[in-house]
């Protein structure tokens, strides 16, 4: 490619320019987007049936043998036309390449090999999404402690807690959605930024690559990695949703929590304490957040100060982006591998869900319905019983209610029923509807949830037959000239 113009290029300064590594993400991607390439130029009537034959056999020779059959060249693009043209020579092979550029390839091939991650992700995410469900279905009525600032907060129930980080992925597989959306729009025939006077048609590979649509207009198609970021971004937001039920998870097999069992296959053990084991997957998910975050910050940096159109800087934006694509992947598998085999210590939990005065707020409440007093006043009684450490009796909240306030609550209505039923966390617990832990109202929730769930696999269904019908047409329209 260089020959003609430039002088040969040292090794060192070749492995320096060099994008090969990392190429190997779109090598698939490539091979389909020169096929597509090909066959629109036949079509148009820009290169014969004959040359189009020859290169597209050619091509499938190239895809068996792989991306180390390859000879050395500063990326995948320019490898595959050398190989194509010590094939068939440079009369044909040289005509690929034909009405385009490397620049609005190579966004065609991150586009494509990325539509396949965010596929695959939203996949596993579904998966992710089921198992947090079926265990809530499982839990409707065992209690945990709930915690704010990692204090004893209120009573609540195993199932709520599952369903926040359900609700809170089905918002991640919405953020992947929109990023599928904006990332399956095809670049290819902007050429290096400004068209070509070549009369390709940029429906046609469009059409033949499984896109949506193009990117109008051509300078921004070379030019854009807002897709790259915007995906990016989503995942550095599921891998700190990940990462904070990894924390939870770490937290709770700790045996000072013992709240929960990790299963050996998530667990590792030490080189030197026998007795050790620990909890390895959800930490390595935890710390890949921070990794997946780093490469959110790499690609966002690298783009930021790039004048248009292409330039070389945002090669090096790329592998950041598949780092990212493979670590969150993994990490969304691993999570529901976790879950999935966990074991629940019930009697623990429960006896745990009431400590620390966790009923306190409901004692406060109960002070508010049976007595007609302002919430406040009852927040200082109840405060000062707790620090006190007076057991919750009604003899007990009269005689600080007096020395507060100056009531007798027994006068105002409040009798030994209401305080035992407002210490019982299950009692308490079923009063809070609205989202929360009740458990009527967790079915209810967990209908809505499994509901948008069957229609997220719906969508997911339709958005890769769509790729796969686009794929099966390539083949076909390829066959035409094999
Ligand atoms: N390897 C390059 C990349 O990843 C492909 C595009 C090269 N274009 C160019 N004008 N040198 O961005």
């Amino acid at each position: 490619m260089r020959k003609a113009r430039l002088s040969a290029q040292p090794a060192d300064v070749l492995r320096f320019t060099s994008s090969i590594d990392s190429d190997k993400w779109i090598f698939d991607a490539d091979v389909n987007v020169d096929r597509a390439h090909v066959v629109m130029l036949t079509e148009e009537g820009i290169i014969t049936a004959e040359t189009s034959s020859l290169i597209l056999s050619a091509l499938s020779v190239i895809r068996a043998e792989g991306i180390s059959a390859l000879p050395p060249e500063e990326d995948i693009h320019a490898a595959i036309e050398s190989k194509l043209i010590e094939m068939v020579g440079e009369d044909t092979g040289g005509r690929m390449h034909t009405g385009r550029s490397r620049n609005d390839e190579v966004a065609t091939c991150i586009r494509m090999r990325l539509r396949d991650e965010l596929l695959k992700m939203m996949r596993e995410l579904i998966g992710l999404r089921q198992v947090l469900i079926t265990h809530a279905k499982e839990h409707i009525e065992t209690l945990i402690p709930g915690f704010t600032h990692t204090q004893h907060a209120q009573p609540t129930t195993l199932a709520h807690h599952l369903l926040a980080h359900a609700g809170a992925l089905a918002r991640d597989f919405d953020r992947l959605g929109g990023a599928y959306t904006r990332v399956n729009q095809s670049p290819l025939g902007a050429a290096a930024f400004a068209g070509t006077g070549f009369p390709v048609n940029r429906m046609r590979t469009c059409e033949l690559l499984g896109f949506n649509d193009t990117i109008e207009n051509s300078m921004d198609a070379v030019a854009a990695r807002d897709f790259m970021i915007e995906s990016v971004a989503a995942f550095a937001n599921l891998m700190t949703d990940l990462s904070r039920i990894a924390a939870e998870l770490i937290l709770w097999s700790t045996s000072e929590f013992d709240y929960i069992t990790i299963d050996d296959r998530y667990a590792s053990t030490s080189s030197i304490m026998p007795q050790k084991k620990n909890p390895d997957v959800a930490e390595l998910i935890r710390g890949k957040t921070g990794s997946v975050i780093a490469a959110a910050t790499g690609i966002l940096t690298i783009a930021k100060a790039l004048p248009m159109s292409y330039n070389r800087d945002l090669q090096d934006a790329t592998p950041h982006l598949w780092s990212a694509a493979q670590d969150t992947l993994a990490s969304v598998r691993m999570t529901a591998g976790m879950i999935d085999t966990i074991t629940i210590h019930e009697e623990n939990l429960a006896r745990q869900a009431t400590a620390g005065f966790a009923m306190a707020t409901e004692l406060a409440d109960t002070l508010v319905r049976s007595c007609g007093i302002s919430f406040r006043t009852a927040h200082q009684i109840v405060g000062r019983l707790v620090r006190t450490g007076v057991p919750p009796s009604l003899k007990a909240i009269d005689e600080i209610a007096v020395s507060i306030a100056n009531i007798r609550l027994s006068d105002l209505g409040l009798d030994e029923t209401a305080v035992s039923s407002a210490l019982d966390p299950m009692a308490s617990v079923r009063t809070h509807t609205g989202g929360g832990p009740a458990p009527d109202d967790v079915t209810r929730v967990i209908a809505i949830f499994e509901e948008k769930l069957d229609a997220d696999r719906v969508l997911h269904n339709r958005r890769s037959e769509r790729v796969n019908l686009a794929m099966q047409l390539l083949d076909r329209e390829t066959a035409r000239y094999v």
